[in-house]
């Protein structure tokens, strides 16, 4: 018999439902009795003891629900040592839920920040196992996230609507994708819908250049896509510190990097520019068929390594292998996209202008 603690942290995205019905099937199928512990959204839920008992039945039928069956929030690690607001040690209280129901273990399914905790707790002397989730693809110690695709499709039929409408009234287009502090998700659904114009946190831009590249569409094809991340950032504001950046944000007319740039480069080119933001659309919504394969398989090897016992590591994806790589490599390191990768590379042999004037 095994005790099973799991939780959901963090920003939802597709999938989430897909990779714990992968560790559960895998369990009971392979005859293993489990009581399952569902901690409700995410470490709050661990921390108050706030739970629900589940069985195999609960996760029939989620194979492609979106969302997470448990809720999820935002724990901000930065905080988690710092007692709550009636004074309660977060820490000390989750080891205490963790102990008090004789959990084997907690499988934990998150991205960056969710992560650090985990691998907090594992110190703690807590065994977990994780499970890779985010659509920005950002987390460290695996190519790939689940969660990824699903949204790199919804923002790519997105930037696919807006290419035919762009067409025939001869606009700029920008489409605003997420991702605050990497590319990823603006990169793979920019090249995916033949953006034009592709503007990422990794490669701060100079407005000039992006106005030139809007310039030479002009003389040809009258209209131009741009994909910009939420996070994408100009040369000059890349040069402040982190804390003037967020100030001069918070002081910004603009309610985002894409309205600023829409004003800055009609006003340059005399086109007419219109944004659309795709949001929260971007983590809803089923999660495609990759990323139910790809969140099966990962489930079913965390499933394995509760089986055998294996206590400490994320499972995630290199190399086109499952693979399990320790807790401590991945916490607290962010991979983003190097300006120099060979994708960055081959995207501006195809034209596409990161506005950088490389
Ligand atoms: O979970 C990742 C993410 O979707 C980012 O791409 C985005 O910048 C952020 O979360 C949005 O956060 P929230 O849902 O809290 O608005």
């Amino acid at each position: 018999m095994k005790r099973i603690g799991m939780l959901t942290s963090g920003g939802d995205c597709q999938a989430l439902n897909a990779a714990m019905r992968g560790v559960v099937k895998t369990l009971v199928f392979n005859d293993e009795e489990v009581e399952i512990y569902g901690f409700l959204d995410g470490y709050r839920g661990l921390i108050y003891g706030d739970y629900r008992m589940l069985t195999g039945k609960d996760f029939s039928g989620i194979l492609t629900k979106g969302g997470t069956i448990l809720g999820t929030s935002r724990t901000p690690f930065k905080t988690i040592k710092d007692p709550d607001e009636n004074g309660l040690n977060k820490v000390e209280a989750m080891k205490h839920n963790y102990y008090k129901l004789n959990l084997d273990c907690l499988v934990i399914l998150g991205g960056n920040g969710t992560h650090k905790t985990a691998n907090l707790l594992r110190q703690e002397g807590l065994n977990i196992v994780t499970l890779p989730k985010t659509i920005d693809n950002d987390l460290y110690g695996t190519d790939m996230t689940f969660g990824f695709q699903s949204a790199v499709d919804i923002a790519t039929n997105c930037i696919d609507c807006i290419h035919t409408t762009a067409a025939s009234h001869s606009r700029v287009f920008i489409v605003e994708v997420m991702g605050h502090k990497v590319g990823w998700l603006t990169l793979n659904a920019g090249m995916a819908s033949g953006a034009d114009i592709i503007l990422i946190p990794e490669i701060p831009y100079d407005l000039k250049e992006i106005v030139a590249a809007v310039e030479r569409r002009k003389k040809n094809s009258h209209f131009t896509i741009i994909a910009v991340a939420e996070g994408a950032i100009s040369k000059e504001d890349a040069k402040l510190s982190k804390k003037e950046y967020a100030k001069k944000l918070k002081e910004s007319p603009y309610p985002s990097v894409s309205y600023e740039l829409a004003d800055k480069i009609g006003k340059a080119t005399g086109q007419e520019v219109r944004v659309t933001v795709p949001g929260h659309t971007q983590r809803g919504g089923s999660p495609c068929p990759y990323d139910r394969v790809f969140a099966s398989r990962l489930g079913s090897e965390a499933a394995n390594l509760i089986l055998k016992g294996e206590y400490g590591f994320m499972v995630g994806y290199r190399d086109r292998e499952i693979v399990k790589v320790p807790l401590e490599e991945v916490a607290g390191k962010l991979k983003s996209v190097s300006p120099d990768a060979r994708i960055v590379k081959e995207a501006k042999m195809l034209g596409i202008c990161f506005g950088d004037g490389k």
